[in-house]
């Protein structure tokens, strides 16, 4: 049924953790693994979409077929995403993004000197909030990572980032956190509906992520 629902679409995705530098031995990232975003990628190639990931280091296969962007950095993502994002009908932020970055990175590895050490931490660049000011027609899907209030929080991101559809994930569920290859979604869409999701495999979540994306695009593409 399925079956090339998407062909001629063009799908953006981001997945994967993004990683701050310290020095250059040195990190501040996330759990994310990318399963999601690559399980993502890889249903929407079987529906027959054109595929490009942007993607933060992970350790999984990219799926045949799809484009890859590597990136390591939130800066690297926010940019090569805004270069990237005009020639695509479907926007689906899965990227675990570190909301920080360190202020300064040291170009020699911080010798162990004192008994603490401070990092500033600046703010990075929201790129799914940056993409839901310009997307236009183009459909903007985000995921919700929360530990608690889960609804009110991803309602909220929803809103704030002009998103169409935003699939909230209680990361401390068990079997629905970020390594795991099951998950447990609410999907929760601009006009309100809500779709609860028992715990599925990452691949079932994403096909019914995207049979809802696409009956929300076809949807604008006829009105
Ligand atoms: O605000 P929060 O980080 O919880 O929002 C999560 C959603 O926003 C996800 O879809 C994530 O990929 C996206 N995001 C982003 N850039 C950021 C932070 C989050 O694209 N800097």
């Amino acid at each position: 049924l399925r079956d090339r629902d998407m062909k001629d679409i063009k799908v953006l995705i981001t997945a994967g953790p993004t990683r701050e530098a310290i020095d250059p031995v040195r990190y501040i990232s996330n759990h994310s693994s990318g399963k999601m975003g690559y399980s993502l990628a890889e249903a929407a190639l079987k529906r027959g979409a054109e595929v490009t990931l942007v993607s933060g280091p992970v350790s999984i296969p990219c799926p045949g077929g799809a484009e890859l962007i590597s990136v390591v950095s939130a800066q690297q993502m926010h940019s090569e995403v805004m270069k990237a994002y005009a020639r695509f009908d479907m926007l689906i932020m899965v990227a675990a993004v570190a909301d920080y970055r360190c202020a300064e990175i040291s170009p020699d590895k911080i010798k162990k000197n004192g008994d603490d050490m401070t990092v500033r931490l600046v703010k990075n660049p929201d790129i799914a909030r940056e993409l839901g000011e310009v997307k236009g027609e183009r459909l903007l899907v985000g995921f919700s990572a929360e530990t608690e209030n889960l609804l009110s929080n991803a309602k909220a991101k929803l809103e704030a980032k002009n998103m169409d559809m935003i699939a909230a994930n209680d990361v401390s569920a068990e079997g629905a956190g970020f390594d795991s290859d099951t998950n447990i979604v609410k999907l929760v869409k601009r006009d309100g509906c809500l779709i609860e999701l028992p715990k599925m495999s990452k691949r079932d979540v994403s096909h019914k992520i995207l049979d809802e994306a696409v009956m929300l695009f076809k949807k604008e593409i006829k009105e």
